[in-house]
């Protein structure tokens, strides 16, 4: 939640960190600003609404300063206004300060600092942070060039929560300081100039070289260095990092939307995902050494994520159940956190998070490392948080996914828990070598099938034309076909604004059926050959009460007396979701588009969710 970017370096920083922040708009987009320094003064330009609205602010293109932080916000303490967005400075005008992040214990820091004399101009908890910043580099009455760090110091240390600080100061105007705890950033290094950014593929056009920060180091930026720091302001070395994500792959490529674009790029995802794991004999997993023993002595797996990422776990518990013959358990992570879950040394304890950043799968992670379990994070992001805290770390390789609504995310996720399913199994022998290879055959012919989906998209698209005035929708389906559903139904909530529910097809008799009427639209998958008698008896159900039926089916599926029905190539139903979720993600994304809907931009919502 809300884009931090910083420059520094000999160019104009304004168009810099405007450009970075509309690439990190997908974070928070309720109001946006800048902060440079030119002849001795900090400027900061705000407005709220999106980044673009920064444009219409006058002098907004004479700023000359070429050091500078920026913000784009998704508001947590205070409504969206200029008051309150960021940078905030404090009372003296000496410090700027954007956040990304909550400060917890803000009121009590604010009355501290009412009673010494400040004043607060926003609802904000950030402002606390520059005008801490302030009062500490007053108190400290020595004068050499590390004052500004140890004021930053002190502030960090008073501050509970989660953060990303980026710090202009006029009393070093060449210098900018950074530090983070719990929330991402990352520093771009350039030659001459330095950048910061939430994530990378906001800067990627400018440099392919990174540091990643860990948790309470600070760092201060000039143009020509980088230094780092540990919280006691010992000077540390840390590795660059290059970074193997051509720039395009953060720029819309000639599509409408970040979200189609990523919706075609599922199958160079996929196999990027696969990579050489399934060429020849068993699959080795790059990240990731645990031994037949080990696999064996597992009483218990736990896969625990949020929203999308959840709905991959649910896929890969079949598999994982199927395969492995160990109970696997798939969960919310802030209900797991909160749960006193029953995890020991003998559950292995699997969180997927395509950012890595994911507060609520984070603190999950760490209770069951407390508890002596080991942890395994899947990420998309190369050394995000998650991936520093787990034992053991696998990527999805997807590229980046900018659109809010999750897609080749989703599908890359589902095919790397499968594969690891496979890596367990094989390790374990609790099943037949050929089931197995038939598994992993068929996972190397998803990406084809994926493009062959995509090929024509037009029943979709009327489909969706038809029905896209409607208040309500449901899902159906059973086994990974309802998995699937709950990820179908979430994807039209959150870009079309359609109400819509997912049932488990046995479900409906138990309840739902009542909300079943007349010329309701039932959103009904059915891939699977041994469900599919008792999924059509369901179906039929509804089409009685009167409802109008869009099937996805297997093209060797029998569909008598269903009208319209998508086919989608045949494979193991362990792994369909994958092709099925297709025509639910171009469902929702032409719906969302006959509304004239922000697609990739998506209202309340941001695409990572670094606070609870
Ligand atoms: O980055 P993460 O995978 O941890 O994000 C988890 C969810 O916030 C995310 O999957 C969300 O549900 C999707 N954006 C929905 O499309």
């Amino acid at each position: 939640m809300c884009g931090i970017v910083g420059y520094i370096g000999n160019k104009k920083a304004s168009p810099i960190l405007i450009n970075g922040l509309l690439r990190l708009e997908y974070r928070g987009y309720d109001s946006a600003g800048i902060a440079t320094i030119e002849n001795d003064e900090i400027k900061v330009m705000k407005n709220k609404g999106r980044v673009n609205n920064l444009y219409e602010l006058d002098g907004i293109n004479d700023l000359v300063g070429t050091i500078g932080i920026a913000h784009t916000r998704w508001a947590t303490h205070g409504k969206p206004s200029k008051e309150n967005s960021h940078p905030h400075m404090d009372n003296s005008n000496s410090f700027a300060v954007v956040h990304n992040g909550i400060i917890e214990n803000y009121n009590e820091l604010k009355n501290m600092l009412i009673e010494k004399g400040y004043k607060f101009l926003s609802a904000t908890d950030t402002e606390v942070i520059p005008n801490l910043i302030h009062y500490y580099f007053e108190q400290d009455k020595t004068d050499d060039d590390k004052k500004i760090l140890r004021a930053v110091k002190s502030t960090c240390k008073d501050l509970k929560g989660s953060y990303a600080i980026e710090i202009l100061s006029i009393y070093n105007k060449d210098k900018m300081i950074v530090v983070r705890k719990d929330s991402p950033l990352v520093i771009g290094k350039g030659n001459g100039e330095n950048y910061l950014s939430s994530d990378i593929p906001a800067i990627l056009s400018y440099t392919k070289d990174f540091y990643l920060l860990d948790d309470n180091e600070i760092v201060e930026l000039s143009r020509d260095e980088v230094k780092f720091y540990n919280q006691d302001l010992k000077e540390i070395q840390k590795p660059i990092k290059s970074i193997e994500w051509g720039a395009l792959s953060a720029e819309k490529d000639g599509y409408e939307d970040f979200m189609l674009k990523e919706i075609y790029e599922q199958p160079k995802a996929i196999r990027e995902t696969v990579g050489a794991k399934l060429d020849n004999g068993s699959i080795e997993i790059e990240g990731l050494n645990l031994t037949k023993e080990y696999l064996q002595s597992l009483n218990k797996i736990y896969i625990v994520a949020c929203g999308t990422a959840m709905h991959a776990g649910l896929v890969a518990k079949t598999t994982i159940e199927k395969l492995c013959k160990i109970s696997v358990e798939v969960d919310i992570a802030s209900e797991f956190r909160y749960r006193e879950p029953l995890v020991d040394e003998k559950t292995l304890c699997i969180y997927i998070s395509q950012s890595g950043e994911t507060a609520d799968t984070i603190a999950a992670l760490k209770l069951a490392k407390s508890k002596g379990a080991k942890t395994l994070a899947i990420s998309n992001v190369i050394g995000s948080s998650i991936t520093r805290e787990a034992d053991y770390s696998i990527y999805t390789h997807a590229g980046p996914e900018i659109a809010v609504a999750s897609t080749k995310a989703y599908t890359s996720q589902v095919v790397l828990l499968n594969i690891l399913g496979i890596y367990f199994a094989e390790k374990l022998e609790r099943v037949e070598k050929e089931i197995i290879n038939n598994l992993k055959q068929d996972i190397l012919n998803l990406p084809s099938q994926i493009e062959e989906i995509l090929k024509d998209t037009n029943q979709v698209k009327n489909f969706a034309k038809k029905v896209y005035k409607e208040k309500d929708m449901f899902f159906l389906g059973r086994g990974t076909d309802y998995a699937v559903s709950l990820e179908g139904s979430l994807k039209l909530k959150e870009i079309s604004y359609i109400h819509s529910e997912s049932y488990a097809s046995g479900e409906l008799k138990h309840g739902p059926i009542a909300l079943i009427e007349n010329d309701v639209t039932v959103i009904a998958t059915m891939t699977n050959p041994d469900l599919v008698e008792k999924s059509i008896s369901n179906v039929q159900e509804v089409v009685t009460r009167g409802a109008k039926v869009f099937a996805i089916t297997s093209e060797d599926i029998k569909n008598d007396g269903l009208s319209q029905v998508i086919k989608i190539p045949k494979t193991n139903p362990l792994i369909s979701p994958v092709l099925s979720v297709i025509p639910m993600q171009l469902f929702s994304y032409y719906i969302s588009k006959e509304k004239g809907l922000d697609v990739d931009k998506p209202r309340n919502l941001a695409k990572s969710v670094t606070v609870e």
